[in-house]
């Protein structure tokens, strides 16, 4: 009887994973009987909008973190599919920074075309994922949202790839449960307009942060401040926007900081980041990491250590995604082909002990940068995923970095080459700042005559 493999999800990692598999029986490879969950009634993980928050209308957790006007906060470049361009997919070079909308097309563009539709059961949420020694099988739980049923079948191999930016972490403030305003963390945060008009406070310097504080401005808040606990970003900030040190306490619409500075405060969005969250795994199969580069535990970022036929993809801190993605997922299915095998335990658990060291030894986001550079090199080389030019995906995020150094209401409004097409990216009509629709049609609305910068 031919080998099952489940795939829990149908974000970019989980459909990376498909597409893999896919590729090879393409090339005449028996592959295993494959089923897809994904509890969504779509695919494309984080990148399928939804306006709800909290439960959606089964009871499950919205999974999106996502918000209207969310744009690619990194140059569509460095994450384009190594088998699938940007130009392929919209029939014509696009601009360096879309919209959700249009990234979440262009996924779903490469599932179309590559015919794996029938592989993904929607609205499958996930239940219970456990090991059985005796039979050697996993036996995955699943609940049919729509008929309401429960249903388990077993697995030879499981990879998860529910993703790790929906749970979300939420320290307490002293005081923020008497604030007299909105108080939410960045996961629930779905639009900027309502904060038009308002004095808005984010604590967290990273990513959501920067951005959620930047949307705000842009649809019309009257101040932005951002409170970090151990780094500040250090952009060089226009008027409206402040950083301070961590809150000490809220009371009433004052913001108290470590520095003794206070601030009245009309809203407050935690953007403090998420858990590794996977309620639907016994223990012995469940990942427990915070946000890094190469979690503990498993082997090449992918096999867990102590029963490598369950895999995680996507399990990492990204620089890289899509295309990352990808390089784990070829890789991951020629490991179950047989095409690579894996080494003993020990070998494995000493592969990632250097890894983990090597990453707690960077200082900056160049050798992260670098870092992921290293470890996506590796596997790509291993399989036969098209040869990205990941030192020229390196030294574009380098670029950008720079860019957002530079100005950071302006680096979207840049261009940068693709390594597939040789295309240097046409400029969007509008400014970045000044650009409010994010919809896929006004974002091709680019002229073709648009010259480049
Ligand atoms: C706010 C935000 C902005 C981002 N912006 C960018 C960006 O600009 N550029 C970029 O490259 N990356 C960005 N990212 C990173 C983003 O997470 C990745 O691009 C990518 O979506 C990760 O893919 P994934 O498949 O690993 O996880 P996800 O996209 O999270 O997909 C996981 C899937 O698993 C499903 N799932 C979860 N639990 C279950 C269950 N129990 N049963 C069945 N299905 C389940 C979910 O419904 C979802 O479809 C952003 C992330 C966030 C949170
Ligand atoms: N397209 C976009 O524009 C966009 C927008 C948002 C997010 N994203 C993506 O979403 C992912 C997640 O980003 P993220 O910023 O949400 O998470 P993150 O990168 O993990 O950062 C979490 C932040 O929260 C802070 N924090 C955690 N606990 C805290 C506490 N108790 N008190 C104060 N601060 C605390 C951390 O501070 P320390 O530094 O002190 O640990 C850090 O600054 C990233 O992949 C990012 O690229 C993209």
């Amino acid at each position: 009887m031919s080998k099952r493999i489940a795939i829990l999800g149908g974000g970019p990692s989980g459909l990376a994973v498909l597409r893999a598999f896919e590729s090879a029986r393409r090339k005449g490879a028996e592959i295993p009987e494959i089923v897809c969950y994904e509890k969504q009634s779509d695919c494309g993980g984080m990148w399928n909008y939804n306006w709800r928050t909290g439960l959606d209308e089964f009871g499950e957790p919205v999974h999106a973190s996502m918000y209207r006007y969310l744009w690619s906060n990194g140059p569509k470049e460095c994450l384009e599919f190594a088998d699938y361009s940007f130009e392929e997919h919209f029939g014509r070079p696009i601009p360096s920074f879309p919209p959700r909308a249009v990234l979440h097309d262009y996924i779903k563009g490469r599932i179309e075309k590559s015919n794996v539709r029938g592989y993904i059961k929607l609205n499958h949420a996930v239940r219970h994922v456990t090991y059985d020694a005796g039979t050697e099988k996993f036996l995955v739980t699943v609940k049919d949202l729509k008929a309401d049923v429960l249903e388990t079948s077993a697995f030879d191999y499981v990879v998860c790839a529910t993703g790790h930016f929906s749970t979300p972490n939420v320290p307490y403030f002293e005081g923020v449960e008497a604030f007299p305003g909105r108080v939410l963390h960045a996961h629930d945060f779905r639009s900027a307009d309502e904060f038009a008009g308002k004095n808005v406070l984010l604590i967290g310097a990273s990513y959501s942060s920067e951005d959620i504080g930047i949307q705000c401005m842009k649809y019309g808040a009257k101040s932005v401040t951002f409170s970090y606990r151990t780094k500040a970003m250090g952009f060089d900030w226009p008027e409206g926007f402040s950083e301070v040190p961590l809150l000490e306490k809220v009371v009433g619409k004052i913001a108290h900081f470590k520095d003794g500075t206070r601030k009245e405060v009309d809203a407050i969005v935690l953007c403090t980041g998420y858990l590794h969250h996977y309620p639907f795994l016994d223990d012995d199969l469940r990942l427990k990491s915070r946000n890094r580069l190469y979690p503990e535990g498993l082997y090449k970022g992918i096999f867990w250590v102590p029963n490598p036929r369950f895999m995680y993809v996507g399990a990492q801190d990204q620089f890289f995604t899509f295309n990352m993605f990808d390089a784990q997922a070829w890789y991951a299915r020629d490991v179950v082909l047989g095409r690579i095998p894996l080494p003993d335990a020990a070998a494995m658990e000493a592969d990632i002990k250097g890894w983990v060291a090597k990453e707690e030894a960077l200082e900056d986001a160049s050798q992260m940068i670098d870092f992921q550079t290293e470890y996506v090199r590796e596997l790509i080389l291993a399989t036969d995923y098209p040869r990205l030019d990941v030192d020229e995906v390196a030294r574009m995020f380098k670029e950008w970095e720079h860019h957002k150094v530079e100005n950071i209401l302006t680096y979207r409004d840049r261009s940068h080459r693709s390594t597939l097409t040789g295309t240097l990216a046409p400029k969007h009509h509008t400014p970045w700042m000044q650009a409010l629709d994010d919809s896929l049609e006004a974002f091709l609305a680019t002229m073709p005559s648009q010259a480049a910068e």
